[in-house]
């Protein structure tokens, strides 16, 4: 297939590329196998014989599908729900007793096609998922993000400890048993290019320090990916550190068991001192910053803006469903604009994430803090096509942005109308404008 768009799509941290006229050449398994910049009105080359040219209709263009670098599946039936709380009550209240329900297969069953049915319709193509902690409900999580065609990491929650009787793993000894065979599963039974396993414990007041030091040397013995919240909320970091007092700093009791690689995704992050992101750094982790969940849970403001100024650059955006309200990663992007300047009126600096950075944190940044960055995050050659198709000009907005004329002519005369159409759509668009989503070179909405 030939995708003829104009494309939009970040190159790095602070650079992204509008092309007018771009053919891109996906192989049958879904490969990038040639990105073509055309002039206006020019032909496309046809590469091999009967090969079909898809062009954009009027006002489309394609984008990198979305990275949701942290959610929880099932959480989503408590979406918009009890934001009176703070963390350690609203989980305690809230979030373990829906979690505890997916105990029930057929409860596992049906809500996840629909959260997974639900992402992929908001475009984000990839997710990290964090599962319950029922091994038979992991792994149906698995199973449906491959037969739904979603990108995923997909983990079973590990949690042993200060976890209510109703919903905790029997001993450090079963949760590791558990998840190898887990692993197992997604690697020898699913097999699917599309679905990772990934160890999720679930932080570090639910894990024994047994349970980390097993899990870390697993995690070390089999390079897969790992997921934990780090350094959320003030109370926790507290409690946390009431728990491990021997361990220099939050950061460290996951570095010293060895859940710090480079294939680590931290959520949150909010309250990391200079040491931590040291830390962080040197371990060469991702980060995943879920901004809409940190000021619904009161948790804080994580100055991202400041951390890729800083040179560190692996870092995405997480809806944290439901700790966040939203379904998809625009809402995440948005808030993480709204953060970013709240943090520069506060500070009075100057300085807050630009739209390239934003895009970048929910495209490419993604794909980096997952490790798929060989595989996913922009349109270069040799990556998989996972995209979305955006009409701005469609139902909901049509109206909208047709009657609204730019304020200031001049503005309008420097900035291209595609820059424009983008920029409108990501702060004022709705998932009605995405017209079609691709993962692994299929459309699957
Ligand atoms: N920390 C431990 N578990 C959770 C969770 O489910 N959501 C959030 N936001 N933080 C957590
Ligand atoms: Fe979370």
């Amino acid at each position: 297939m030939i995708y003829v768009y104009p494309i939009i799509h970040s190159l790095d941290v602070d650079t992204l590329e509008y092309a007018e006229r771009v053919a891109i050449h996906v192989s049958d398994s879904g490969t990038i196998t040639q990105v073509e910049y055309l002039d206006a009105g020019s032909e496309v080359e046809v590469g091999r014989e009967g090969e079909e040219v898809v062009y954009a209709n009027d006002d489309e263009f394609l984008v990198p599908g979305l990275v949701d670098t942290h959610a929880h599946a099932p959480q989503f039936t408590n979406i918009g729900y009890g934001f009176n709380l703070e963390l350690l009550d609203w989980l305690n209240e809230v979030t373990f007793p829906t979690e505890a329900s997916y105990r029930d297969a057929a409860i596992a069953e049906a809500d996840f096609k629909r959260v997974v049915d639900a992402t992929l319709s908001v475009g984000t193509t990839t997710c990290s998922y964090y599962s319950s902690l029922h091994l038979d409900a992991t792994k149906i999580l698995a199973r449906v993000c491959h037969s739904r065609g979603q990108r995923a990491l997909v983990g079973k929650v590990n949690m042993d400890s200060n976890s209510p009787d109703y919903y905790r793993d029997a001993s450090a000894e079963e949760s590791l048993q558990q998840t190898i065979e887990y692993v197992e599963y997604v690697r020898n039974t699913l097999q699917s290019t599309l679905v990772h396993p990934v160890i999720t414990p679930r932080f570090a007041i639910c894990c024994s320090s047994e349970l980390l030091h097993k899990l870390g040397q697993y995690i070390q013995q089999q390079d897969v990916h790992v997921q934990t919240h780090l350094s959320e909320n003030k109370g926790e970091i507290d409690f946390t550190m009431s728990l491990y007092p021997d361990d220099a700093s939050y950061t460290h009791i996951y570095a010293n068991r060895g859940i710090l690689t480079s294939k680590s995704i931290l959520a949150h992050c909010c309250h990391l001192s200079k040491q931590e992101v040291e830390l962080v750094r040197q371990f060469n982790s991702g980060i995943s910053h879920c901004p809409t969940s940190n000021f619904n849970l009161r948790s804080g403001i994580t100055d991202v803006n400041e951390l890729l100024s800083n040179g560190l650059h692996k870092i995405g955006l997480g809806s944290d469903c439901s700790g966040g309200y939203e379904v998809g990663i625009l809402q995440s992007l948005r808030t993480a604009s709204t953060a970013s300047k709240a943090l520069s009126i506060m500070h009075s600096t100057p300085s807050y994430l630009s739209l390239d950075r934003l895009f970048y944190l929910a495209t490419l940044g993604g794909a980096r803090v997952l490790s798929l960055d060989n595989t996913i995050g922009n349109f270069r050659v040799g990556k998989q096509f996972d995209a979305l198709v955006i009409n701005p000009y469609t139902a909901a907005n049509k109206t909208l942005f047709q009657s609204v004329k730019p304020v200031n002519a001049q503005r309008e005369h420097k900035t291209h109308k595609l820059q424009r159409d983008f920029e409108r759509w990501l702060f004022a668009g709705t998932s009605a404008n995405i017209q079609k989503v691709f993962v692994d070179g299929k459309q699957v909405v």
